[in-house]
Order: C-alpha cells, then sequence, then structure tokens
C-alpha cells in the first residue's frame, strides 16, 4: 500500500510509520515539527530489515494548509495534533485549526484518491466522565470552554466532520479513540505523567503528582497501540472504537511502582490538580475486542522498563 502519515514525527506516527515499513509499504510522512522531532524523522530513515518495496519519503508540511501529492494513495493516517496538556494553552489555536482546517484538508486528500481515512481521535472526547469505564455508545461530559476544551472540543468536532465526509462522501473512514498511549519515542519535557516521573525518578528530583494522587489513568504500550491503529485501518467499521489498554491505575501509585522500577530514592511532590482534570479514566475494550480482535499484550511493568531505558540513553546523550 501506499499510505500517508501525517504527525509522522510525532510519538505514535513514527510507531506507526516504522510498522508500516516493515509490513513492506510505502510510506509518505508529513509534519510541520510542531511538537514532533527531526530525530524520529532519522529514525525512519535508518537502514533497518524492510521488505522489497518498503520506502520512505518525508515532507515538511503543516496540514492545515492544502496538501496535494502526487501518485496514488491507498490510506490516510491522521495524527497531526499537538497531544499533551502542556501544549493546551500556548498552542490553543494551532490544536483547533488542525482539528478543523487540517483534518479536512486531508479528508478532501483522502475523498479525491479514492483513499481510507483513519484518524486518531482521544479519549479526551469523553471528558470527565461519569460512565466508567469509558464505551463507545458514552457522549462524553465535556467542558466546551475549560482550560482543555481547545483539544477535548477540537477532537469532538473532528470526530463529526469525518463523519458527515462518510455519510456525504461514502468515504471509508476509522476513528480510533485512543488512551494514553506511552513508550520509547516520547518527548522527554512534553508534561505527560509517564515521562515526567521517570525523568524526575532517574534525576533524583521530587515526583509531582497532582491533586492527592487518587485520579484514575489506563496506560497503553506504544507497540500495542500500533497494532490496533493498524488492525481498525485493515477492518470495515466506521463509527469510533476505543484503543487503549484497561489496566487502570492510581496516579499515586504509578508514580510509587516508576521510583521502584528506576531504583530512585524521590519523594513524592503533591501540587494542585489542574482544571477540568478527568478523575478516571479506563476504556471498556470489548468493541475493539469483537471488532478487531484486538487487546494490548505488553504489561505496564514491562512497558515501564522499555521507556525507563529509553529515557536513560535519552538523558545520558544529552
Ligand atoms: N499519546 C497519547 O496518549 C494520545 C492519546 C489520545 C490521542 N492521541 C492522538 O494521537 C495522535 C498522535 O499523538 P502523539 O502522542 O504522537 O503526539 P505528538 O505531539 O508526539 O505527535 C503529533 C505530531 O503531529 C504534528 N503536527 C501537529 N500539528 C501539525 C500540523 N498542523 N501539520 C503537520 N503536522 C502537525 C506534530 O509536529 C507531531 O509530530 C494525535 O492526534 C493525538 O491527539 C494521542
Amino acid at each position: 500500500m501506499r499510505i500517508l502519515i501525517a504527525g509522522a514525527a510525532g510519538f505514535i506516527g513514527c510507531h506507526l510509520a516504522r510498522r508500516c515499513l516493515q509490513r513492506g509499504h510505502q510510506v509518505i510522512g508529513v509534519d510541520n515539527f510542531c511538537t514532533g522531532h527531526r530525530d524520529n524523522i532519522a529514525w525512519l530513515n535508518e537502514p533497518s530489515p524492510r521488505p522489497a518495496g518498503a520506502d520512505f519519503t518525508f515532507v515538511e508540511h503543516d496540514v492545515t494548509r492544502e496538501l496535494d501529492l502526487a501518485g496514488p494513495l491507498d490510506l490516510v493516517c491522521d495524527l497531526a495534533c499537538p497531544a499533551s496538556p502542556v501544549d493546551f494553552a500556548p498552542l490553543a489555536l494551532d490544536i483547533m485549526r488542525v482539528c478543523s482546517q487540517g483534518v479536512w484538508n486531508l479528508l478532501e486528500l483522502a475523498r479525491r484518491r479514492g483513499a481510507r481515512f483513519l484518524h486518531t481521535s482521544t479519549s479526551e472526547v469523553y471528558g470527565d466522565p461519569d460512565v466508567h469505564p469509558q464505551v463507545e455508545s458514552y457522549w462524553g461530559r465535556v467542558n466546551p470552554i475549560g482550560p482543555r476544551s481547545v483539544y477535548d472540543e477540537g477532537k469532538r468536532y473532528a470526530e463529526a466532520l469525518i463523519t458527515a465526509y462518510h455519510r456525504k462522501h461514502d468515504l471509508p473512514v476509522r476513528l480510533a479513540r485512543i488512551f494514553n498511549t506511552y513508550g520509547p519515542r516520547m518527548r522527554l519535557d512534553d508534561g505527560r505523567v509517564v515521562t515526567n516521573f521517570i525523568c524526575q525518578a532517574l534525576a533524583g528530583r521530587p515526583l509531582t503528582v497532582y491533586g492527592d494522587g487518587s485520579q484514575t489513568r489506563s496506560f497503553c504500550y506504544v507497540d500495542d497501540q500500533v497494532e490496533g491503529l493498524l488492525r481498525l485501518a485493515d477492518c470495515d467499521y466506521a463509527a469510533p472504537v476505543n484503543i487503549g489498554n484497561p489496566d487502570e491505575i492510581p496516579i499515586g501509585e504509578l508514580a510509587r511502582e516508576i521510583i521502584e522500577l528506576t531504583g530512585s530514592s524521590s519523594p513524592l511532590q503533591f501540587k494542585p490538580l489542574p482544571g477540568d482534570d478527568p478523575r478516571v479514566r479506563r476504556p471498556d475494550i470489548s468493541l475493539a475486542r469483537r471488532v478487531l480482535g484486538w487487546s494490548p499484550a505488553v504489561g505496564r511493568r514491562e512497558g515501564l522498563q522499555r521507556t525507563v531505558e529509553f529515557c536513560k540513553a535519552k538523558l545520558s546523550r544529552a
């Protein structure tokens, strides 16, 4: 297949691109490096065992501007969007634009080329949920003007737009609602909890826990996430599907687990919970199990261990 991956310089995007190359596809990566990293593109360009025909090209481009590429396309994967809460305020308008005009441009490209369209939505469409675990039929509880709303509502708008394209143009669309995903190649300074804790623990600094640490999250290792996304792209299901790991853990407990895994003696430091922070987060993945035959395979300790090794190597190079 010839696959366009928007957001290929990002954390999940580069893993997805790598896996597509390992499967022998031609991959065109697109990114404007707004939160992505050139290292990830260099990683994709590294020589590695690939089937004949696998090929990677990269186009530096902002998808909120119209995009035209020569040649056929079978699949357009849209992962282009800042995803870390630390970016929600400084990149507020960029997020709104990429979730609207950016998605629109990629949908148009897919429609013109007769390609399937895979979009990475988020568990944040459920907001601070009053249904637990979160099932796809739940409409969510989102503050439309809160500190996280540009991301949450941007992604909700994108889901509506993509579904409208599907209904109006019969475009084959796939909607992944991704739950917290972690692993090697995350940005160490992007404020997401796993890398925050690991870097703080490795440096012997206090681990910053917001609130009392009883709020929960469910963490999916990136290889599992990519496998879920590819199965979704391959299947024939146009409505949203949760892709995440239902192994739920309170944030305070995660901090202690990372202290133990890194052999650190860092203490915990408690700070006030940011506005609209969800109290609980856990995917119901019954639909993914049934439609995709998918469930996560990498346990949290193993995934964290691999992420710790990545962070150690990256910090020692820095
Ligand atoms: N990582 C998670 O836990 C998680 C959870 C839910 C949803 N998601 C979704 O998955 C996708 C990838 O997330 P990630 O964690 O890899 O984030 P990331 O920030 O590492 O990657 C996003 C990539 O998109 C690029 N990008 C942003 N705006 C762009 C634009 N206008 N034009 C071109 N490129 C642009 C960035 O430079 C970056 O490389 C996002 O859509 C995100 O909303 C991620």
